[in-house]
């Protein structure tokens, strides 16, 4: 038996990174899998990847943060499988980069329009039917941008603590219906979005774990299938870090340093100036 045998599962922004790899992983689990996205040619490309490995699977394309596309995805969900045991809210997308006095009007709603009116939106549709059925659970995926501030990121960051409030409040709404909601802030991880980067604009932020690495999405995914599942029955309004220790530590001076030049040495990008033990 898996983990997730018989339970309905949608996840937003499963068309690739992490989405894909919780999406995936659920699918192993013995879940039949809404792969919801914005982009119809990735989320069929993880429809393929699951139902090629033996798994059940459908795709759902739309915009989260479109009140007719969430009600619709919770709709086909209901059609197609009858029932919704859970909730992903994992889409979101990276805000402008900008200092708070430069970020203009229609970046700062956009960001708020996707990355927190969407699981709004989206977990709205799917409480009624996870009411009926006595219980379900929903995820969100926050950040360790959630939980503290960064540079130039003030509408993204924003927008990831608001996250851990609606969870909250929906673990309070709907805590006497059997429903759990509960948020994962992972720190950087290997994903399309992180692959935007460059490695010398992000290695400070790796060496800030204590593992001097960004997480893989299957990792995250792993936290992200415990809440899901009844194995976390009990578990409600919890905010789980899967940040390598980065929001519960400080390095040192010398471990930032370090922990630097070994992100960049397996990034292919060599520090020189960098001392060469490694801790
Ligand atoms: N990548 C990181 O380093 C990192 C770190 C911490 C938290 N996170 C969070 O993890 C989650 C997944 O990140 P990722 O790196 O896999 O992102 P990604 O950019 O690789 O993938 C996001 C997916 O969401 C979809 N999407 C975007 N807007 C949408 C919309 N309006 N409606 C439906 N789908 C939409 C995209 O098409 C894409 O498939 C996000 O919530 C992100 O904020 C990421």
């Amino acid at each position: 038996m898996g983990r997730l045998e018989n339970k309905v599962a949608i996840v937003t922004g499963a068309g690739q990174g992490l989405g894909r790899s919780t999406a995936q992983r659920f699918a192993t689990e013995g879940a039949k899998v809404v792969v919801a996205d914005l982009n119809q040619a990735t989320a069929h490309d993880t429809v393929q990847a699951i139902t090629s490995a033996g798994g059940e699977a459908v795709a759902v394309v739309g915009d989260v943060s479109n009140g007719q596309d969430a009600e619709c995805l919770a709709a086909t969900t209901l059609a197609k499988f009858g029932r919704i045991d859970i909730l992903v809210n994992n889409a979101a997308i990276f805000g402008s980069g900008k200092h708070i006095a430069e970020i203009d009007e229609e970046a700062w709603d956009r960001v708020m329009r996707v990355n927190l009116k969407g699981p709004f939106l989206c977990s709205k549709y799917v409480i009624p039917p996870m009411r009926r059925q006595g219980g379900g659970s929903v995820v969100f995926v926050s950040s360790m941008s959630g939980v503290v501030g960064n540079e130039l990121q003030a509408d993204y960051n924003t927008s990831k603590h608001g996250l851990i409030g609606l969870a909250r409040c929906l673990a309070q709404d709907c805590g006497g219906d059997g429903i759990r909601a509960n948020v994962v802030c992972p720190t950087g991880m290997n994903t399309p979005m992180m692959a935007r980067t460059p490695p010398e604009n992000v290695a400070p932020y790796a060496a800030m774990t204590m593992f001097a690495r960004f997480a893989e999405p299957a990792e995250v995914a792993n936290a992200i299938l415990f809440l899901a599942s009844d194995e976390a029955s009990y578990i409600t309004a919890a905010v789980l870090m899967v940040d390598g220790g980065a929001t519960a530590i400080q390095p040192s001076g010398r471990q930032l340093k370090e922990g630097a030049a070994r992100f960049l040495r397996a990034a292919g990008q060599e520090d020189t100036r960098a001392p060469s033990k490694i801790r």
